[in-house]
């Protein structure tokens, strides 16, 4: 292939400014002309396609969010909207394109290669719930993000001899919370992928409490409930102690990308262009045990799923006995 882009779509993760610019340096490394297209693929069927520099991604390795801006766009699961998008990177003489993103957007990448357009899929979502891949990119980060908040909310919740209930985010998975809850020290985590007793937890809570325990963190996923809705069973379930809420929200998306989520993302930027270089589209890259990996997206998608590893959740609930 001569001529490549690359996009960012879906909820935007730390490190997609470094996969952004490691698939631009490597296409130019490799000869390869390389073009950017704006929020996702909103930009691609509006045509807001642009070409792609060595300077272009100069002072971006180290910054959140996205300088080719990201978008939710739903049309974009219809065929309509799919050929809208095919139709204009062969305006452009667009030969394959990378897209860096979560689930919907791996949607979308498997639809252009089921149209026959070569798509390739990076992984980046602070989710970590990508199937055929260990890690996302901005998965280390948010989890960091994430249990900086716990840690300070440790301190809070000590002087008080409070319990707080922190919502992360996550969306189905539970991934951010069994991570931030074991690295917290977390009472509870209560995650989508395994059911909890309420009655259960408010025991252990109280026999805490009966012990001389200060502080009370229980990690909740998003995708189980509101943590203001866990904190009213707590208490139906009478439990009477002070009772905090903390819904961290999108602070987990910002800042800074960590040392692992930027070679993370800067291995598979590189890769995802040699890939391209070879003719070969319709892949999801990943790592796995510490390997880049490139599966078939369709494959991926179709029969795999993410599966959150629950020898955490198990180990969280020997250790906060
Ligand atoms: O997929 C990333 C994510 O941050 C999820 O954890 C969360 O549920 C969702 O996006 C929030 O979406 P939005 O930014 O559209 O509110």
């Amino acid at each position: 292939m001569k001529r490549i882009a690359v996009l960012t779509s879906g909820g935007d993760s730390p490190g997609m400014n470094a996969a952004a610019r490691a698939v631009v340096r490597k296409s130019i490394y490799e000869g390869i002309e390389i073009f950017g297209i704006n929020y996702g693929y909103a930009g691609m069927v509006a045509g807001d396609i642009f070409p792609l520099k060595v300077a272009s991604v100069g002072d971006k390795i180290q910054r959140g969010g996205t300088f080719l801006y990201s978008a939710r766009y739903p049309e974009f699961a219809t065929s309509k909207g799919q050929l809208a998008g095919i139709k204009q990177l062969k305006k452009h003489e667009i030969e394959g394109v990378v897209v860096i993103g979560g689930d919907g957007s791996y949607h979308g990448a498997m639809r252009l290669t089921e149209h026959g357009f070569p798509a390739i899929g990076i992984p980046g979502t602070i989710d970590n719930d990508i199937p055929g891949t260990d890690y996302t990119v901005g998965f280390d980060t948010a989890v960091n993000i994430a249990l900086d908040a716990l840690d300070r909310l440790r301190d809070t919740a000590t002087s008080h001899v409070r319990t707080f209930v922190v919502e992360v985010m996550g969306h189905g998975a539970g991934d951010i919370a069994l991570w931030t809850g074991v690295a917290s020290g977390a009472d509870d985590i209560i995650i989508p992928e395994h059911n909890f007793n309420i009655n259960k937890i408010v025991a252990r809570v109280r026999a805490g409490h009966n012990r001389g325990k200060k502080h009370t963190l229980i990690v909740l996923a998003e995708g189980v409930m509101g943590a203001h809705e866990f904190a009213k069973k707590m208490k139906d379930a009478g439990y009477k102690s002070d009772l905090r809420v903390s819904v961290l929200g999108h602070i987990q998306r910002g800042g800074s990308p960590t040392v692992r989520d930027r070679v993370l993302a800067s291995r598979f930027g590189a890769f995802a262009v040699e890939l391209l270089k070879t003719g070969k589209g319709g892949l999801a890259v990943g790592i796995k045990n510490e390997k880049l990996v490139a599966a078939d997206i369709i494959e991926t998608l179709t029969n795999h799923k993410h599966k959150a590893d629950l020898s955490l959740y198990e180990l969280n609930h020997q250790l906060s006995i």
